[in-house]
């Protein structure tokens, strides 16, 4: 079966990107076999992971979804145009500090989503922050630290110089862990 093809210029992160692709491909589809642009993620192809969010025109939209063909004209951001040339963007700056990615799948997307609403709220709440990434699934890091790296972000853009508490970065100390250290520095203070 032949399918018919396009060619479309597609605006990418600002660069324009010639390409001809069969007319039904969806923009992931596009992005990452023509454009080379394989940050974007693969997932479900379904709608329901959020792995293979981009910025369409600002907007963060499920690329599985769209077809490559509605985007002519407009503006698309990828997770590779994130960076300002070698300085990371303070979302990628935030994650990389706390570890806020594990297995490093869903993060393109959560990052592409997060991006959007730092854009549209400058300084949203945790529970904002949990609503806007709810459609970006991620099986490894059990959310916390991904919120964490949101706040920490939009703290940075800001311009605040706060850091995340130590709890943030290594986790609660287990029960009883604290008493006893604080208890030989103070035996220690005592020698
Ligand atoms: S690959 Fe698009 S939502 Fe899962
Ligand atoms: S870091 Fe592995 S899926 Fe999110």
């Amino acid at each position: 079966m032949t399918h018919a093809m396009t060619t479309l210029t597609l605006r990418v992160n600002g660069e324009d990107h010639t390409v001809a692709f069969p007319a039904h491909h969806t923009l992931l589809e596009v992005l990452r076999e023509r454009c080379g642009l394989t940050g974007t993620k693969h997932g479900c192809e379904l709608g329901e992971c959020g792995t293979c969010t981009v910025l369409v025109d600002g907007r963060a939209v499920l690329s599985c979804l769209m077809l490559a063909v509605e985007t002519e004209d407009r503006s698309i951001e990828t997770v590779e145009g994130l960076m300002d040339g070698n300085r990371l963007h303070p979302l990628q700056a935030a994650f990389a500090d706390l570890g806020a990615a594990q297995c490093g799948y869903c993060t393109p997307g959560v990052l592409m989503t997060s991006k959007a609403l730092l854009e549209a709220d400058g300084d949203p709440s945790e529970a904002e922050i949990r609503e806007a990434l709810s459609g970006n699934l991620c099986r490894c890091t059990g959310y916390h630290k991904i919120v964490q790296a949101v706040l920490w972000a939009a703290a940075r853009l800001r311009g605040e110089d706060s850091a995340p508490s130590a709890e943030v970065f290594y986790g609660s100390p287990p029960p009883g862990q604290e008493a006893s250290s604080s208890s030989s520095s103070e035996a220690h203070d005592d020698d």
